[in-house]
């Protein structure tokens, strides 16, 4: 029976009243975990004193994460973006002073995967991406290679891996370093593998929307002793690690954590995968009832998929299902249904303020080439962001039905 009610946004009574219900703020931090578990953590290093180097919580956070990501060593960084840059410094051997070649990224990505490079100076190529993932075309970068190229940068973007089977591939055959950005990507799989440990170097992100956090915050991880050594060395002002404090063998900066963030994080990585398997389920019953409601297209599992990392469950918006209506349109009625949504990247990266004004100073930085896919995803993309999927499946089936009703107002 379709539903005849008048839709909230001309008037009627929105699906969710979200004073009554309200949807899962984020982080999921409670009284109770803070008497139990956080207090005494931070409260341990007040007292000790120890409130940086030796930096005893920022190693253990950095071995706890490493595991996670089936990893062989892991750096605590203060970003996401800063993580990166000491991926490349390490993958690459770069100082940062001399050009350090050409990386290719995805166009369809936060605008740290292009920054980072460039401050390392770094020049960009900006590919398209899959149509169906999102995430970095491996036929668009084999086009972009040329002499200059010496890096791939996949990001694993809303939470999918990359295909880094078909990258990993390209990469040997033209003898390429991958970094891999997983900043939306904590516990994603490839083929039963975490991201991060799959190529040269990984960067993670615990900015105050990851899905985990510690408000800011970052981390490296590698398999690679010599990658870690010089990563190690780009965060710790040149040190070696375990090396003598005044003895600094090769150029570095002052990248290092404070020690309550590093015993913040300890608290909360044990809460991981409880969380993401919680999206995965949550994701699961969404796009089974959306598939029914039709309009909008779930996000899509490539094969090599075990596991998706559900930072932004992101849709392709179908307007021909709901009588040719804009994005816009669609996105305020189902927000006044009580149900929070909204498009993300609405242009590709290249195309963006920052970015376009560097390609316009310094043209020989910025190369973009044709990004026919990621143009229509810009389009016809909208969003639930993580914390929705940690809801209930009661949560899910609200956003079902509100998305049914405007299919039947408007379909
Ligand atoms: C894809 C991607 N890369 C890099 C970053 C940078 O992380 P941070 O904000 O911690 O520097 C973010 C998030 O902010 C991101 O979404």
């Amino acid at each position: 029976m379709p539903n005849t009610d008048t839709l909230a946004i001309n008037g009627g009574t929105p699906v969710r009243d979200t004073k009554q219900k309200p949807w899962i703020r984020w982080p999921v931090n409670e009284e109770e975990e803070w008497e139990k578990t956080i207090e005494p953590a931070l409260r341990k290093v007040y007292l000790s004193r120890a409130e940086g180097l030796p930096a005893i919580n920022g190693s253990a956070f950095g071995e706890g994460f490493a595991e996670y990501c089936n990893a062989k060593y892991g750096i605590m960084m203060p970003h996401g973006t800063d993580a990166i840059m000491a991926a490349l410094a390490g993958a690459l051997d770069l100082d940062g002073i001399g050009e350090g070649g050409e990386v290719i990224i995805p166009n369809f990505t936060f605008i740290a995967t292009a920054s980072a490079p460039l401050s390392m100076r770094c020049s960009l190529a900006l590919v398209d991406a899959d149509p169906k993932t999102f995430t970095i075309s491996p036929e668009a970068i084999e086009d972009a290679i040329t002499d200059k190229t010496v890096a791939i940068l996949p990001v694993h973007v809303c939470g999918h891996p990359a295909d880094m089977g078909a990258i990993k591939d390209i990469a040997d055959r033209h003898g390429l370093k991958i970094i891999e950005d997983c900043a939306q990507a904590h516990g994603a799989e490839y083929n039963g593998q975490r991201v991060g440990s799959l190529g040269d170097a990984g960067a993670y992100s615990f900015q105050s929307s990851k899905n985990l956090t510690s408000g800011e915050g970052g981390c490296l991880v590698t398999n690679d002793e010599d990658v870690r050594d010089r990563a190690h060395a780009f965060k710790d002002v040149g040190r070696r690690p375990g090396g003598a404090r005044w003895e600094y063998p090769r150029l570095g900066w002052n990248y290092r954590t404070s020690e309550y963030l590093a015993a913040l994080l300890l608290t909360r990585l044990p809460h991981l995968d409880e969380q993401t398997n919680r999206r995965n389920e949550n994701a699961a019953l969404l796009n089974e009832g959306l598939n029914q409601a039709g309009g909008l297209i779930p996000p899509h599992w490539a094969e090599y998929t075990t596991r998706h990392g559900y930072h932004l469950y992101m849709m392709l918006y179908q307007p021909e299902a709901f009588g040719g209506r804009a994005r816009t349109e669609f996105v305020e009625a189902l927000c006044a249904e009580g149900i929070s949504c909204g498009p993300c990247y609405t242009s590709p990266l290249s195309d963006t303020g920052g970015l376009k004004s560097i390609a316009d100073r310094y043209p020989d930085q910025v190369r973009r080439l044709p990004c026919p896919n990621i143009e229509y995803i810009c389009g016809h993309n909208i969003i639930f962001s993580q914390q929705t999927l940690l809801g209930s499946a009661d949560d899910m089936q609200d956003i079902v039905t509100a998305v049914q009703k405007i299919r039947d107002a408007w379909g």
